[in-house]
C-alpha cells in the first residue's frame, strides 16, 4: 500500500512537471498580456515612486512589451527569488538588472544585453577606494548579486556582509556598520545626486557587466522576441530618450 502511495505521488510530480511548462511566445501572445518580475527597491533601474513602479529598466519593458503587441503584469518580490520563479514559472520574464554570468546562464536563458555597467567601490573614508584598500576591511553588499561574488574573490578582505536590499547595504555604509559597499555604478551616481551631503565617495570599479532580462531556460522564442523589440527601440530612438532620462547618457552596450 505504502509503495503504491510512493509511486502515485512520483507519477503526480510528473504530470505537475510535465503541467509546468513555460508559457510559449504563442501562449503568452494569445494572453496579451506577459508576466514580469523585477525588485521594485535599485534605483535608478527599477523602484516605487510612491505606489507606481518606474526606472529605466520598468520603462524599457513597457516599451518592450509595447512593440510586442502585449501588457505587462508587473511582479515586485526579493531580488534573490526572481530567477527561482523563473524556473518555477511564475512569470515569464525577469528585468531586475541581473549581470550576464555563466553560472547563471546555466540556470536561465539570457536576453541580449539592455545595458553596459559594473560594480563600484563606495566608502567615506577617502584611503578607501582602491581593490588593494580592501584588504582587512568590511564590506556591504546586496545577497545574491554579482558585487557579492567579485567582493567574495578579493584576498584578505576581512567580511563581507550580505543585505536582502541594496538600500540596506549602503544604510550600513552611512551608520559605520562596514567600511565600504559594492553597488552598481548608477545606483551611486544617483545616491549622491540625492544626497550630494552624505559624505560617500566613489572609489574604483571592480568589474564591469552586461546586463541583461532573462526567461526560462530554453524558451529561446521568446527571447528572440525580446531582443527584436530591444533592436528596434536602439533603432527608432526610444531607448535613447529613455536612458537618457535617466542617465543623461546612453548607457547602451558598445
Ligand atoms: N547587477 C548586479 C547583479 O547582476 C546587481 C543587480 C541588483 N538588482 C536589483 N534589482 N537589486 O547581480
Amino acid at each position: 500500500m505504502k509503495c503504491i502511495k510512493f509511486l502515485l505521488a512520483i507519477v503526480a510530480g510528473l504530470v505537475f512537471a510535465v503541467a509546468a511548462q513555460a508559457r510559449t511566445l504563442e501562449e503568452i501572445k494569445a494572453d496579451g498580456k506577459i508576466i514580469v518580475a523585477t525588485e521594485g527597491a535599485f534605483p535608478p533601474f527599477n523602484y516605487y515612486q510612491g505606489d507606481k513602479l518606474t526606472g529605466f529598466e520598468v520603462e524599457l519593458a513597457e516599451a518592450i512589451a509595447k512593440k510586442m503587441g502585449l501588457k505587462i503584469e508587473w511582479k515586485a518580490l526579493a531580488f534573490d527569488s526572481l530567477l527561482v520563479g523563473l524556473r518555477q514559472d511564475r512569470w515569464d520574464l525577469v528585468m531586475a538588472s541581473f549581470g550576464i554570468t555563466d553560472e547563471r546562464a546555466k540556470a536561465v536563458t539570457f536576453t541580449n544585453p539592455q545595458y553596459c555597467s559594473g560594480g563600484v567601490i563606495v566608502a567615506k573614508e577617502p584611503g578607501i577606494s582602491t581593490i588593494k584598500s580592501l584588504v582587512g576591511k568590511v564590506i556591504a553588499v546586496q545577497t545574491g548579486t554579482t558585487y557579492m561574488e567579485n567582493v567574495r574573490k578579493i584576498p584578505g578582505v576581512k567580511d563581507v556582509k550580505n543585505f536582502p536590499q541594496n538600500s540596506d547595504a549602503q544604510s550600513a555604509l552611512l551608520t559605520g556598520r562596514v567600511d565600504a559597499w559594492v553597488t552598481d555604478r548608477f545606483t551611486i551616481k544617483a545616491a549622491l545626486e540625492a544626497n550630494p551631503n552624505s559624505g560617500m565617495k566613489q572609489g574604483d570599479y571592480l568589474f564591469v557587466e552586461r546586463i541583461a532580462g532573462a526567461v526560462k531556460k530554453g524558451n529561446i522564442p521568446l527571447a528572440n522576441a525580446v531582443n527584436k523589440a530591444m533592436v528596434d527601440l536602439m533603432a527608432d530612438g526610444t531607448y535613447k530618450s529613455i536612458s537618457e532620462k535617466y542617465f543623461k547618457e546612453d548607457v547602451r552596450c558598445h
